[in-house]
């Protein structure tokens, strides 16, 4: 159990390396930043259209902590407004993801706010909620759409998308829909079609567990931290869980307790053997 969880967090923290990562965008940031997988996000550009820049850094939600996600930075920054673009350079044919990422902080309600997103002029996204059964307010969600490039023509689901990729820039579009107006917080383009959106679903049905993994991680970096300065001697450096057990298991108690459970269930077996030994016995009997 231990280890699976072990497995499915290594898979989750590899899922987006630097390599398949092209290109992140912080939208509204100012000033770009690794991510927690140590790919880069670069401050806002490559839009074009009518829309603003808000700041949620010192909001009591984003205070309170972004959940689903440990890189809450990208959603302190949004780009919102009635109708803008995103042009994207994409310089090889291929398949691409493009993930897109964002965060309800001003509504409580799923539909309060519900807009459209585009590729070129089909519409990918349709009164687009952030907020549904598994996202409330402060939660990051992430949208995975599939594309392919080809021949200076981008497709989704294997239709064109028209005017979809343009001089080399993909063209993403965010329309107003049924309530308020359209923003974004992110928006990262993987290459290929493996960009982790099954370990994103793993993150987000295990939050808590995950959230927990990660405190522990953070703590013993910092303590290793400290430890290389000489702040702490590593004797009052207390053991982990799993080493503690292992340790716990080759001292003598636990020797002990591994020695006698084994010759309770050799015991069981041979009682059990005996008791069809009986039985055959009775048989024979009955036969004679
Ligand atoms: C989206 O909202 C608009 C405006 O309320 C409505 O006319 C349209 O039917 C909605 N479409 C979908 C797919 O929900």
């Amino acid at each position: 159990m231990i280890i699976l969880f072990f497995i499915s967090l290594i898979t989750f923290v590899n899922s987006l390396s630097l390599k398949q990562v092209l290109l992140a965008i912080d939208c509204g940031g100012q000033e770009s930043f690794n991510s927690k997988e140590g790919y880069l996000y670069q401050d806002d550009q490559y839009f074009s259209g009518d829309s603003r820049v808000s700041d949620y850094t010192y909001n009591d939600v984003v205070y309170a902590g972004i959940a689903y996600t440990f890189t809450p930075r990208v959603y302190f920054t949004e780009r919102h407004g009635n109708s803008f673009d995103y042009s994207i350079p994409i310089i090889k044919d291929g398949q691409y993801t493009i993930i897109l990422q964002f965060v309800e902080l001003y509504f409580e309600n799923e539909g309060d706010r519900q807009f459209d997103v585009f590729i070129g002029t089909n519409r990918i996204l349709h009164n687009f909620s952030i907020i549904d059964n598994k996202h409330q307010k402060g939660y990051a969600k992430e949208v995975f759409i599939y594309i392919e490039i080809k021949d200076d023509k981008v497709f989704y689901n294997d239709q064109e998308c028209s005017k979809g990729f343009v001089n080399g820039k993909l063209k993403i579009g965010f329309r107003k829909g049924a309530a308020d107006l359209p923003k974004v917080d992110g928006i990262v383009i993987v290459k290929g079609h493996n960009a982790g959106e099954e370990e994103k679903n793993y993150l987000i049905d295990n939050w808590e567990q995950m959230l927990e993994e990660n405190r522990k991680k953070e703590a013993e970096l910092q303590r290793a931290e400290l430890e290389a300065q000489n702040m702490i001697v590593p004797d009052q450096v207390e053991q982990d869980e799993g080493e503690g057990l292992f340790s716990f298991l080759l001292s003598p108690i636990g020797i002990g307790i591994i020695v006698f459970g084994m010759s309770v269930f050799g015991l069981l077996i041979f009682t059990g053997e005996n008791e069809e030994q009986k039985n055959k016995n009775k048989k024979k009997n009955k036969s004679k």
